[in-house]
């Protein structure tokens, strides 16, 4: 009979429960019992871990947050820390672990298996939908959703109050909660970190809209979007690492009321993004990445990463997936930017 450890690291997001169930309900039915190890690979370093079983997971399918709870811990770490961990996996009895996470947890999970050799699977978590081998990762349709509603919302104060609102959204390396949300919220501008602008144009695109009797506007922006010729705390590598907050959205809000003299308000949604219950998209998609995370297990094809391409479910290898960001292209961007013209 096998074992098989389950934990959740770094940022929550909704949908991990989803996955947690998958796992336990697809491995009982293949026979496997179920360790989850507590507070991502924090747990494993202090040995906190919790048998998993069908009442344990029942009813948790469309709670936001993780009942494994979670730790951020920023690769890579340290040989000793890394060592212990090898020693209590082999001390657990576990014969694989599932590591549902981003990026961070990810690539430790990578060092375990290239180090250690510790069977490791992956299973992509992400709002900033930003691992590269996926279309996507869950977390981020329930965040898309919560923006686009947040946009709605403040499009119509902007609207009473002639202001142009600032919205800041997540998205440290990449944009695409910023571009989905403020496609599908009708945003006028839309600033993501994979191209800088330079805020003299997105004033005259506000002048534009004002000439034409639009005296509102909406910008969504990335917390890592860069605007050229100003820093912001999150342009710094190590800032971004360790997951601190740009404030870019008030550094634009006040360029804009200083260059143009309308009347700017600005909005962080902030972790409002990664609270409450998951879409029905990310609870399929999560159940589906557990269920396929098992399988993989019963292959042994560790070392890879579930992802899901072209609605299919497969496996990449997990240092493909950490390998870059997953940046917005050009084409899809250009719809953005017919939005602000
Ligand atoms: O990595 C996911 C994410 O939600 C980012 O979008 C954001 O920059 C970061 O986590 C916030 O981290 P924390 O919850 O540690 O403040």
């Amino acid at each position: 009979m096998k074992k098989i450890g389950i934990l959740t690291g770094g940022a929550d997001c909704p949908g991990l429960n989803s996955v947690i169930r998958a796992v336990v309900r697809k491995a009982v039915a293949e026979e496997y019992v179920v360790t989850g190890i507590k507070n991502g690979w924090m747990g494993l370093a202090d040995n906190n871990m919790k048998v998993l079983d069908l009442q344990i997971v029942s009813g948790i399918l469309d709670r936001g947050g993780t009942i494994l709870g979670t730790s951020r811990i920023i690769p890579p770490l340290g040989d000793e820390l890394m060592s212990k961990m090898a020693e209590n996996f082999k001390r657990s009895g576990i014969d694989a672990i599932i590591a549902v996470g981003g990026e961070d947890t990810l690539k430790i999970g990578l060092d375990l298996y290239n180090k250690h050799q510790l069977p490791i699977i992956g299973v992509p978590k992400s709002i900033d939908n930003s691992l590269t081998g996926t279309d996507y990762a869950f977390g981020f349709d329930t965040a898309v959703n919560i923006a686009t509603e947040c946009i709605d919302r403040l499009h119509t104060t902007a609207e009473s109050h002639h202001r142009i609102i600032v919205i800041e959204v997540m998205g440290r390396y990449t944009g695409w909660i910023a571009l989905e949300a403020g496609i599908a919220g009708g945003a006028d501008i839309i600033l993501v970190p994979e191209f800088p602008v330079n805020i003299e144009q997105v004033c005259d695109s506000l002048r534009e809209r004002h000439k034409r009797g639009k005296t509102f506007s909406i910008i969504v922006v990335s917390e890592g979007a860069e605007i050229v010729g100003h820093s912001n705390s999150i342009e710094q590598e190590e800032n971004r690492k360790n997951h601190r907050v740009s404030r870019v959205g008030e550094l634009v809000a006040d360029l804009i009321e200083d260059k143009t003299g309308y009347e700017t308000r600005v909005s962080v949604l902030g972790h409002i993004q990664r609270g409450g219950t998951p879409t029905a998209f990310d609870r399929i998609i999560g159940t589906r990445f557990g269920f396929h995370a098992v399988e993989l297990i019963k292959q042994q094809r560790y070392g890879t990463m579930v992802s899901i391409r072209e609605n299919k479910i497969n496996a990449v290898a997990i240092e493909e997936a950490v390998s870059k960001h997953k940046a917005i292209e050009d084409d899809i961007y250009s719809i953005a930017k017919v939005f602000a013209e």
